[in-house]
């Protein structure tokens, strides 16, 4: 018998009872309702995720933003890794190296936009992120200039060690952690909605751009390292850049002396349809972070690429970056990053995106009509849908209401039971359901998605 086929057999109350004894899992509130069993997921065909009681749900998620290249695909990658393991089963990127990093490294330099073609292998995208902020930190020290501070956005998430939880601009999130690693500071994010609605969308980009500026100055430009942002913001709920908002923001770092990290930790790999969403929004960065869909998240992998104006002091001064560890860039995940990456390739998933992307936002936006859907943004395979939280005459919802529609889970429970998978995140307090499926996701599973979220959302309010 399979693992896969001895799984689906072991009776689901003893993987729960294991579960609750045992597992502790990542950002979750370990008491279980009664009413509310712990799922547990066995299989993965496509798009869809099999639970231990054989039912099928849709991944309106990609799981956590990261199987780009959904469930099938087990063979093919696990092939690479067995390929790799009889190989070599490991060797660090420190004093030597092994060819599935150089050629990962390669890989990358060539799909990244130009002039970022030095590659440092992290083991997530937090520590890809934690990494950009050492990074950054050494390069202005070389320079001469000691420049310790990083600008974030507000509601951004960037990860949870000290320092990536330092830059999150999630205040529920960081707290209880308090004290933090100073320098961090947060700026207005991109959010439209909720602005006045005639005001042009040259106005928005200046008023952030402002705002950005007035934080630079008030931080003092000579002690700052790096601004960190995503291209599309997924934290806030698929938060769009304006036009013009990252030239303008490339300008300011450039005026400043400030390198500018894209965070694409999400929107790489096709999820925005394009290898990197910095090339498609015109971000310029000096550092890209990334991980979950370089390899589609069958391999535990993230990387940072840097530009040449950044590596060329490190070579310059014929200095080290005094930094690593002993995953990052390990040769099996490498191989199935490369496998992943080729595989894109030959289904040519940006492009797909990218052909796709108006059918899926046509379908979520005809879901506007609904009382209880207030804005649908995003781009790609990367939507979020903004829920209501007034009522008609404009006044906020009594906290028992917002509580009742959605608390405890209830949303997404319902959503599960017409077989699909969804978050509901209440940044800053606003519901928004993030939709990122699979990037092999078809008309089916759009179809699917959509009518599960038209039969939930319909009665809501
Ligand atoms: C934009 C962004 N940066 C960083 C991270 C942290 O990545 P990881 O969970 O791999 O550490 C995430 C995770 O969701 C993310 O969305």
């Amino acid at each position: 018998m399979t693992v896969a086929a001895a799984q689906d057999h072991r009776d689901t109350h003893e993987l729960r009872a294991s579960a609750g004894a045992h597992l502790w899992r990542h950002f979750a509130d370990m008491t279980t309702a009664a009413d509310r069993p712990l799922n547990v997921m066995v299989r993965g065909e496509g798009c869809y995720l099999i639970d231990s009681e054989g039912n099928r749900y849709l991944d309106g998620l990609s799981n956590l933003f990261c199987v780009n290249l959904g469930y099938s695909y087990g063979e093919e990658l696990g092939q690479a890794a067995l390929d790799q393991y009889r190989l070599l089963g490991y060797h660090s990127s420190w004093g030597s190296t092994h060819p599935a990093a150089i050629e990962l490294a390669t890989v990358l330099a060539d799909l990244a936009p130009a002039n970022l073609n030095h590659v440092f292998f992290t083991p997530s995208g937090g520590e890809s992120v934690e990494a950009a902020w050492k990074l950054a930190r050494e390069y202005h020290s070389l320079r001469g200039e000691k420049r310790w501070k990083a600008i974030g956005r507000n509601l951004a998430y960037h990860g949870t060690t000290l320092g990536a939880l330092s830059l999150n601009g999630l205040p529920e999130l960081r707290s209880q952690f308090e004290p933090l690693v100073p320098g961090a500071a947060h700026v207005r994010n991109t959010k439209r909605f909720g602005r006045p609605a005639s005001e042009p969308e040259a106005d928005f980009t200046g008023f952030l751009l402002d705002d950005l500026e007035e934080r630079i100055l008030a931080e003092d430009p000579a002690t700052i390292a790096m601004v960190i942002m995503e291209p599309v913001q997924n934290h806030g709920g698929a938060l769009m850049p304006p036009a013009g908002y990252f030239a303008g923001v490339r300008a300011l770092c450039d005026k400043y002396g400030i390198l500018l990290v894209s965070d694409e930790t999400i929107t790489a790999f096709g999820r925005c349809g394009s290898w990197f969403a910095s090339e498609r929004f015109g971000m310029q960065p000096d550092i890209i972070t990334t991980a979950k869909g370089l390899s589609s998240a069958y391999a535990v992998i993230g990387a940072l690429i840097a530009t040449e104006k950044v590596f060329s002091v490190f070579h310059q001064c014929g200095r080290k970056f005094t930094h690593g560890n002993t995953f990052g860039g390990h040769p099996v995940m490498a191989a199935v990053a490369l496998r992943n990456i080729e595989l894109m390739k030959e289904l040519d998933l940006p492009g797909r995106v990218r052909n796709k992307e108006s059918e899926l936002r046509n379908k979520l936006e005809a879901l506007s009509v609904l009382p209880a859907v207030v804005d649908v943004r995003g781009t790609g395979f990367f939507y979020a849908i903004e829920l209501a939280t007034t009522e008609p005459d404009g006044e906020r919802f009594s906290d028992e209401k917002m509580r009742r529609l959605y608390g405890n889970d209830r949303l997404t429970d319902q959503l599960a039971t017409h077989g699909v998978l969804l978050r509901l995140s209440m940044d800053g307090g606003d519901p928004v359901l993030c939709i990122a499926p699979p990037l092999v996701a078809d008309t089916d599973e759009i179809d699917h998605l959509v009518e599960a979220l038209e039969e939930v959302l319909t009665p809501l309010v």
